[in-house]
């Protein structure tokens, strides 16, 4: 199946520009001429997928606690926008359905990035995918799939097998090779401050499309492209597009 790879990924929507995975920050970054956006997706404790990064909503809302021990509800009663800034008051963490149908209202391509709490690796790539599966239109550029969470992408196999997988790398562990064979990554997604030119190229070697994050810097995106990187994720993808 296609799917599409713009040289500019928007961030968790545009996150240095609007509060991270909310509906705003999608809406910023098609704003700014982004054709791309990635968000984290994780499970309330009901089980619902919600666009949120962290395994709590201290950092991002005005709220407390786990994430897991969350039902939707009380998600949603939180305001995820306020802590970025005032003019954002009243943002919602947004469920997966929402982040979506924006996504298709505004023609963006979508990176999901299976966010599991721990213990929830292959219940939370079941649960987003087949809810993602259901609205994302078929005529569409397919959504990338990613995770650091190697069992999350085993289950995107099963679940979305024809949908692309991004094999999201941190500290390149040293079988990561073995990885690429079992879980047949579309992309290899992996953190500039960690890479060196041979490490990318070594990337390069195995014919994937290599995908950097977070890039906020535009000289780090020229260089980065220099080496063969196909696409940068930036929390300011107005300035990394300025030389993409
Ligand atoms: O998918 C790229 C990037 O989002 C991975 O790191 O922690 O921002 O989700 P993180
Ligand atoms: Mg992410």
């Amino acid at each position: 199946m296609s799917f599409s790879l713009p040289k500019v990924i928007g961030h968790r929507g545009a996150a240095g520009h609007a509060p991270e995975n909310t509906l705003a920050g999608i809406r910023k970054s098609a704003e700014l001429g982004v054709r791309m956006v990635e968000f984290d997706v994780k499970l309330t404790g009901d089980g619902v997928p919600v666009v949120i990064h962290d395994d709590t909503v201290d950092r991002t809302t005005d709220g407390t606690g786990p994430v897991r021990d969350m039902t939707f509800d009380r998600i949603r009663s939180l305001d995820a926008g306020i802590r970025f800034g005032r003019e954002f008051e009243g943002e919602r963490v947004p469920s997966l359905d929402e982040a979506l149908r924006l996504c298709v209202e505004l023609d963006l391509a979508i990176n999901i990035e299976i966010k599991p709490c721990p213990g929830r690796e292959a219940e939370t790539a079941e649960v987003a995918l087949t809810r993602a599966r259901a609205l994302w239109p078929a005529e569409r550029p397919a959504p990338l799939i990613s995770s650091f969470a190697l069992e999350s992408l085993r289950q995107a196999m099963e679940t979305a097998p024809d949908w692309p997988r991004g094999y999201l790398i941190w500290e390149r562990p040293d079988d990561w090779r073995d990885n690429v064979a079992r879980l047949r990554p579309a992309t290899l997604n992996v953190c500039h401050e960690k890479e060196t030119p041979r490490t990318i190229a070594d990337y390069r070697e195995t014919g994937l499309p290599v995908l950097a994050y977070t890039v906020n810097e535009a000289p780090r995106a020229r260089t980065l492209y220099g080496l063969g990187v196909a696409a940068v994720f930036s929390d300011r993808p107005d300035e990394i597009l300025a030389v993409a």
